[in-house]
């Protein structure tokens, strides 16, 4: 009890992909704010430790189903390859519809429930910094990252970079992070952790349903962006910069 509670929510989560659904469940933050201790998270979730430690030894039992996949020890270029498809893919797709649904409720309820309006300004706000967000990270960052990968490990050449370190847009990107993390709260917010009213029509449940999947999605993203991709780019980053050290030495 006393060593998990003082670990890292994120590592953790980083560990036993499993816990994260605990975390979702439970309201702690396990990507923006993952690295507080167990304990500091759960305090500031408001919720038991010792129930919520049950709960994630009991994720951590192997499951039948498919859980989140572990990415310890895969290739960058595929963990990379992997959000841009699932994630960035998701959140192209599920924008649209999410858009269409919030028109459609707002023009419907908007004057009985104006929070839907806040809402709606505030998910516009957040698609706004996430189009060119992850058009940076696929336009520069990943592909830079995969090519320092294969030069590392395969020998292709060094690739040439528009800065001095990663560290430079990885801090851009995890500044944006922290702000589509603050957004996505606000909504919860608004939303009064998307309870749809009692007079909602299906549409509006179906529109809470779908920005809480939004929300759901968008944290195991940045997760894996924070915790496992970033962190270990800066590492092999750091690799090469010994590597050619050593080579200078010789
Ligand atoms: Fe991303
Ligand atoms: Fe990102």
């Amino acid at each position: 009890m006393t060593t998990i509670a003082t670990r890292t929510v994120r590592e953790i989560a980083v560990e036993n992909p499993a816990t994260i659904r605990v975390f979702e469940n439970l309201g702690i933050d396990y990507c923006c704010g993952g690295g507080r201790s167990l304990s500091d998270a759960c305090a500031r979730a408001n919720v038991g430790l010792e129930s919520t430690v049950e709960m994630l030894l009991e994720a951590q039992q192997p499951h039948p189903t498919d859980g989140p996949r572990l990415w310890d020890g895969a290739r960058l270029s595929v963990l990379a390859s992997y959000i841009e498809d699932a994630h960035h893919g998701y959140v192209r797709r599920e924008s649209n519809r999410i858009f269409a649904l919030l028109a459609r409720v707002a023009a419907r309820h908007g004057d009985t429930h104006p929070e839907v309006l806040e809402v709606s300004s505030q998910f516009a706000a957040l698609l706004q910094e996430l189009t060119p967000h992850m058009m940076k990270e696929e336009i520069v960052l990943f592909p830079y990252v995969t090519k320092l990968e294969a030069h590392f490990l395969d020998g292709a050449p060094l690739p040439s970079a528009c800065f001095d370190s990663v560290s430079r847009p990885i801090a851009n990107m995890l500044a944006d992070h922290d702000d589509a993390g603050a957004v996505l709260a606000r909504m919860r917010e608004l939303s009064g952790g998307y309870t749809a009213p009692e007079d909602a029509c299906t549409t509006f449940r179906g529109l809470y349903q779908a920005l809480a999947e939004f929300e759901r999605d968008l944290h195991q993203h940045i997760h894996l962006e924070n915790n496992i991709l970033f962190p270990r780019a800066l590492a092999l980053e750091n690799a090469v910069l010994k590597s050619q050290l050593a080579l200078r030495m010789q």
